[in-house]
């Protein structure tokens, strides 16, 4: 193994450099602060590994995103969700037995304990749908203490997910909830728990049931983004696999990670009502002076295309045909990407359309309010949290705790509030 060497304060310190298996390049600092009373500092970990992992790869200039060495374009066109939460948190594509026995699984435990349903009627109107999502998940462990029931205890989350959000959404607009159904698939029972009421035969739309698959897929895991990386740490503290979940729902919600797509419509919406002049909102996104960002453009790792957005904006084209609608926020987004990729800002700082830039577009066509966007990047989001949460407690997981440097006070004595 080759080393680096850092030199401080005139004294040399070898450390060992480690490389993944796509030739990614890792200068190990385990041991700099014995050996040199030195940490790094990097806010915003940009430039630092927390683990390594054999789950998803990304080479953020190339525009690569592959699960377990699959390429994301192959799994969005060939896999179902499904088969890709097998994936990620199994370590291989199913056989056609271990999926039936998954599927077996996701099915059995898609209902809620009856006396959950009584939390829903706690929370106000219009409560903010992650705020129950992640309450919800957290009361799970209350239901299901028993960490020796962890392998269960994944089915039951993958299960109940979706059983949680469709049953929120249906509270939060007066109507009946609907039960899941073991006859259906995992996405045709959430597309009926969400839009199905008792009175009438709800027919599931073939177009939304692939459109959502697929964009369940693309949402299904991002190696150590804000929210993976928010759960990796929260169950290094060995908390049971419910609140650790919750706490990454928590991170997903905020509007500069998960929250963007949300966001992206409402700033789509606002375009359109300001007369689609798309042009004076680039020039609020380069104002340094204005906190207005280009919400889906841009990203920590890709500084290229995000493959994941390529996919989605075809796809958004292919839904608004075939459910024969359109959508004036499309175009104004098409128009808003054509002038930012052409112009010098954008360029200059590779700032590309990422996941969230088109996804919105594909979610109001089929009908889902934009306040459970982010739910939706949740429910796809969830076997890669569980994988990387599954990883962590297969190795030998050490508790987070990382260092900082004090720039406070030095050492004062106390004055009596007299003397202040
Ligand atoms: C997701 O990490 C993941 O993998 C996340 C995700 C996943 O699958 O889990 O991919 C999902 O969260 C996608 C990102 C969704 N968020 C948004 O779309 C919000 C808008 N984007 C920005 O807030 C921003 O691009 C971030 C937060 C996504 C990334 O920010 P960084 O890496 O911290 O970059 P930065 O803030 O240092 O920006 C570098 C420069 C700055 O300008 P200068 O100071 O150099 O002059 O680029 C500018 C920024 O001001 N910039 C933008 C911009 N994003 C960055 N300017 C205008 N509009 C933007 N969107």
């Amino acid at each position: 193994m080759s080393t680096a060497t850092l030199e401080l304060e005139s004294k040399r310190y070898s450390l060992p450099v480690v490389q993944g298996t796509e030739g990614e390049v890792g200068i190990d600092i385990t041991r700099l602060r014995k050996q040199s009373g030195a940490i790094s500092m990097d806010p915003g970990f940009g430039n630092t590994g927390s683990c390594t992992s054999s789950i998803t790869f990304i080479d953020g200039e190339a525009g690569i995103l592959r699960y377990r060495g699959y390429a994301i374009e192959e799994l969005a066109e060939k896999a179902s969700f499904v088969e890709v939460m097998y994936l990620l948190i199994y370590g291989s594509l199913p056989v056609r037995a271990e999926l039936d026995v998954f599927t077996q699984h996701l099915t059995k435990h898609t209902l809620l304990h009856e006396d959950m349903k009584k939390f829903y009627e706690g929370f106000p109107p219009g409560a903010q749908p992650m705020a129950v999502l992640s309450s919800m998940v957290s009361s799970l462990s209350t239901y299901y203490p028993d960490p020796e029931q962890d392998e269960y205890n994944i089915f039951r989350l993958l299960a109940k997910l979706k059983t949680i959000a469709a049953l929120s959404y249906k509270k939060s607009i007066g109507q009946p909830y609907m039960y899941p159904r073991n006859d259906l698939d995992f996405v045709s029972d959430f597309l009926q728990m969400m839009f199905a009421v008792p009175s009438e035969p709800y027919v599931i739309s073939s177009v939304a049931h692939q459109a959502l698959d697929m964009l369940l897929i693309l949402h299904a895991d991002h190696e150590q983004n804000c929210s993976t990386s928010t759960v990796r740490m929260v169950g290094s503290s060995g908390a049971d696999l419910f609140s650790t979940i919750s706490s990454g729902i928590c991170a997903l919600s905020g509007p500069l990670h998960g929250g963007a797509n949300t966001a992206v419509v409402d700033m789509l919406g606002a375009i359109a009502a300001d007369g689609a002049d798309y042009s004076k909102y680039i020039r609020k996104a380069k104002d340094r002076n204005d906190p207005f960002r280009l919400m889906g453009f841009g990203h920590r790792v890709y500084k290229n295309y995000d493959p994941r957005a390529k996919l989605i904006k075809n796809a958004a084209d292919r839904v608004l045909e075939q459910l024969g609608r359109t959508d004036p926020l499309l175009d104004i987004a098409k128009d808003l990407e054509r002038v930012a990729l052409e112009d010098e800002y954008f360029i200059e700082r590779r700032l590309f359309p990422n996941l969230d830039f088109y996804s919105g577009i594909i979610y109001r066509a089929m009908g889902l309010p934009t306040t459970m966007f982010t739910v939706l990047f949740a429910i796809g989001r969830l076997p890669g949290w569980i994988a990387h949460w599954k990883e962590m407690h297969d190795g030998k997981g050490r508790l987070h705790r990382p260092r900082q440097l004090y720039v406070g006070s030095n050492l004062r004595p106390y004055v009596p509030i007299g003397d202040r």
